[in-house]
């Protein structure tokens, strides 16, 4: 049976059972490595991506679900090709990663918060960020990342970003 929906602003059409998992959909039907399996059970984060812009579980997300959906990986984070999403600057300004694992998980979480709410309060970021965890401990660092970067509307209410201290022109 096929599915179809949108992959970082492409449209996808893969022909397989309706109750597999985006997580192996994206990663063996579409080749997007960057999404990661950690628990398989909703419980580590490693898996998440956005869905019409919300941060969530990809391997407890039957591909079904997704039908005319709007699915963006940490592939489509940056905004175009040779540039950073503002995060990912702030990732490596602040040296956010250790091993790297879990780092598409807590990105694509990241922006989400970021693209509801431009100026997340210690607890908001801790609430939106709990579920994604980080054996390597980056915790600290990774609220710091998220608070140096500012996202600011524009008139035509399309979002510009720019971390602290950072011209992104
Ligand atoms: S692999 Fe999906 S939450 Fe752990
Ligand atoms: S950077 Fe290693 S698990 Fe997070």
């Amino acid at each position: 049976m096929s599915t179809s929906f949108w992959v970082n602003g492409v449209q996808q059409t893969v022909d397989v059972d309706p109750s597999k998992p985006l997580l192996w959909v994206i990663r063996e039907q579409l080749g997007l490595t960057g999404t990661k399996f950690g628990c398989g059970i909703a419980q580590c984060g490693a898996c998440t991506v956005q869905i019409d812009g919300q941060a969530m579980r990809s391997c407890i997300t039957p591909v079904s679900a997704v039908e005319g959906r709007q699915v963006t990986t940490i592939e489509g984070l940056a905004p175009a090709e040779g540039e950073l999403h503002p995060l990912q600057q702030a990732w490596i300004e602040h040296q956010v990663p250790q091993c790297g694992y879990c780092q598409s998980g807590q990105l694509m979480s990241a922006s989400a918060l970021l693209a509801n709410n431009p100026n997340p309060t210690d607890a908001e970021i801790d609430a939106a960020m709990q579920g994604n965890i980080c054996r390597c401990g980056m915790y600290g660092r990774i609220k710091e990342a998220i608070k140096s970067t500012n996202v600011a509307s524009s008139s035509d209410e399309k979002l510009f970003y720019s971390v602290a201290g950072v011209n992104h022109g």
